[in-house]
């Protein structure tokens, strides 16, 4: 489903972020990414998405090369990806049904879809009764669960999360995970980002620890080690 070969990453200042990176991820794993600040998490989340492009190898997604996408292809790459990343990036004059509708329409989907889509999304992620307030009448955790519904709308094979739980306190962050792990038991990859010890301890999956832009350990049912 995911695959890094050989995959390097030195940013136009010559920061190497990523060193000769080899893994991969079978469909349907959850895979914990973690590190210290500065280690390259955010780096291979985005080279998932195609945010960043690898200076060296290779990074395949279903089957498809991806490393040197053509940008009119990124769209379609990101509808089989759903995104979480920690700032939130909610319209705020939007509602939680529009904010989540929004990326239905961007997309071209059609109003009938998006009537039938959304309630079914923001079912999953608990925010049925909420769905007509605006972000900033949420609390964190909430407004992070309608990222999740909103990266829920083209039902990607992937989701990816850089530090979802970042901002939220520990019943909220353990909320967040839980549902990324039952959005993993209808079958979607998730590729989890996070240094919160805790979380990672509690899952019990595929832990890939880096350093320094490298791979220092990679266990099938991990703890955090650093
Ligand atoms: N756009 C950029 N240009 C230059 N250097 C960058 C850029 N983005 C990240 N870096 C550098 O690349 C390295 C890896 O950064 P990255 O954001 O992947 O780390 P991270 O593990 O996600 O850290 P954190 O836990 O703080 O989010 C760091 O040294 C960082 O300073
Ligand atoms: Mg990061």
């Amino acid at each position: 489903m995911i695959k890094f070969k050989k995959v390097s990453k030195l940013y136009p200042d010559k920061t190497p972020a990523a060193k000769d990176l080899n893994f991969s991820i079978r469909p349907g794993e959850f895979v914990s990414i973690v590190g210290q600040s500065g280690t390259g998490k955010t780096t291979i989340a985005k080279m998932i998405i195609a945010e960043e492009e690898p200076t060296a190898g290779n990074i395949i997604i279903g089957g498809w090369d991806i490393t040197n996408i053509k940008n009119s292809d990124i769209p379609v790459l990101r509808r089989q990806i759903g995104v979480v990343f920690q700032d939130f990036k909610l319209l705020p004059k939007k509602n939680i049904f529009e904010n989540v509708a929004f990326a239905m329409e961007v997309s071209g989907a059609k109003k009938e879809d998006i009537n039938k889509v959304v309630p079914q999304v923001l079912k999953i992620v608990g925010l049925t009764k909420k769905t007509d307030r605006f972000p900033n009448q949420l609390s964190g955790g909430e407004r992070q669960r309608v990222v999740i519904a909103r990266s829920l709308v083209h039902h990607p094979k992937i989701i990816v999360a850089d530090e979802p739980t970042g901002n939220l306190d520990s019943i909220n962050a353990h909320d967040i995970v839980n549902l990324l792990l039952k959005i993993n038991q209808f079958g979607t990859t998730v590729v989890l980002v996070t240094h919160n010890h805790d979380i990672v301890n509690s899952i019990k999956k595929r832990v890939i620890t880096l350093d320094g832009g490298q791979i220092i350990s990679d266990q099938k049912t991990g703890k955090y080690i650093l």
